[in-house]
């Protein structure tokens, strides 16, 4: 008999089509994703599911879910996923790296100039009726980016692209990881990224932008004290997961003028609530989660994530596997 799979959201056709050729699919159509239990009961005879960022795949729904074997997640990042649970009891969970590098660091580039140069503001400003004065001296003054130091916290996929953009500004590339292999050396050879310690990172750039997976290492790692170690007037940068951040702390370091500004796609709490003070200051950029979302970047995400789900179904080997311990035992 075929296997049932639950699809947490409408995900492109080019993935969709795949995953419903090959199981019975069924896909939640509204925009809300579904409660934890509204999930459980659609994917109650599944032995999959394809999830999203905002799924939240704890211990009590992996536990719920008898048949599940396989967890397909459409996004690289998988921290909303239990993956020491799912490893136990044998499932399998998948992502989708690589596709979505370019195009996310093309945004993580967006926010660094609309940031530095006070786009949206200066949209705002214009679209408001305020521009009387053809040409102002004092105008929206911004910071330059060309032969700035850029900083890069975390030189994985995404950051090795942001650093090979930063080569046509002429920027001096600083970078720092946990991790010091032959990926982060070739990165410093074609790029001329620097690596130092975070501190050092956080005291020498004029931007900085964030570029590691949420981990409980990672958590809140940017915080009071780093925002007070900054240069005065850095621009901050974070396309990776909104908990990174102490985001009570940015607000202060926006709103005191440590910062000349940031630019934000991810926060703490997604959406963003309407309560947020972050709304009400005029030196971040804001925009909601669309690191990855290019029509082209979609549909292979989509791609890859059906394939990597139908050949985990068909007891293969996934080519993006998260847990690839979980196989030993089978
Ligand atoms: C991811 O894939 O983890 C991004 O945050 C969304 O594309």
């Amino acid at each position: 008999m075929t296997d049932s799979v639950f699809v947490t959201r409408l995900i492109p056709d080019e993935g969709l089509d795949i995953i419903k050729r090959n199981f019975r699919t069924s896909v939640w159509s509204a925009d809300m994703p579904p409660s934890s239990e509204e999930m459980v009961a659609r994917a109650k005879r599944c032995s999959a599911l394809v999830s999203l960022l905002s799924d939240k795949i704890d211990e009590s729904v992996i536990g719920s879910l008898p048949k599940l074997r396989v967890i397909a997640q459409y996004a690289v990042g998988f921290d909303n996923i239990d993956v020491t649970t799912a490893t136990k009891r044998g499932v399998i969970v998948t992502n989708t790296p690589g596709v979505l590098t370019e195009t996310t660091a093309d945004l993580a580039w967006a926010l660094i100039m609309a940031a530095s140069r006070r786009i949206a503001e200066a949209d705002r400003y214009v679209r408001a009726g305020l521009w009387h004065v053809a040409w102002g001296p004092m105008l929206m003054l911004g910071i330059d980016i060309y032969s700035a130091t850029l900083g890069i916290v975390g030189m994985g996929r995404i950051g090795a692209a942001v650093a090979q953009r930063a080569k046509g500004f002429g920027m001096r590339i600083l970078y720092s990881d946990t991790q010091e292999n032959d990926f982060t050396r070739s990165v410093e050879k074609e790029t001329g990224a620097a690596r130092t310690d975070f501190a050092s990172l956080l005291r020498e750039s004029d931007i900085i932008t964030v570029h590691v997976p949420l981990t409980n290492e990672t958590k809140n790692m940017i915080g009071a004290e780093e925002f007070a170690s900054m240069k005065k007037g850095a621009v901050f940068v974070n396309t990776s997961r909104g908990a990174v951040v102490d985001e009570n702390a940015l607000v202060s370091a926006l709103s005191s003028g440590r910062l000349h500004a940031a630019g934000l796609d991810v926060f703490a709490t997604e959406p963003l609530p309407s309560t947020s003070p972050l709304l009400r200051l005029p030196n971040v950029v804001l925009v909601p989660h669309i690191g990855s979302a290019s029509f082209a970047t979609r549909s292979k995400m989509a791609v890859m994530c059906a394939e990597n789900l139908v050949l985990a179904l068909r007891g293969n080997r996934p080519p993006n596997i998260v847990n690839p311990e979980v196989l030993i035992h089978r």
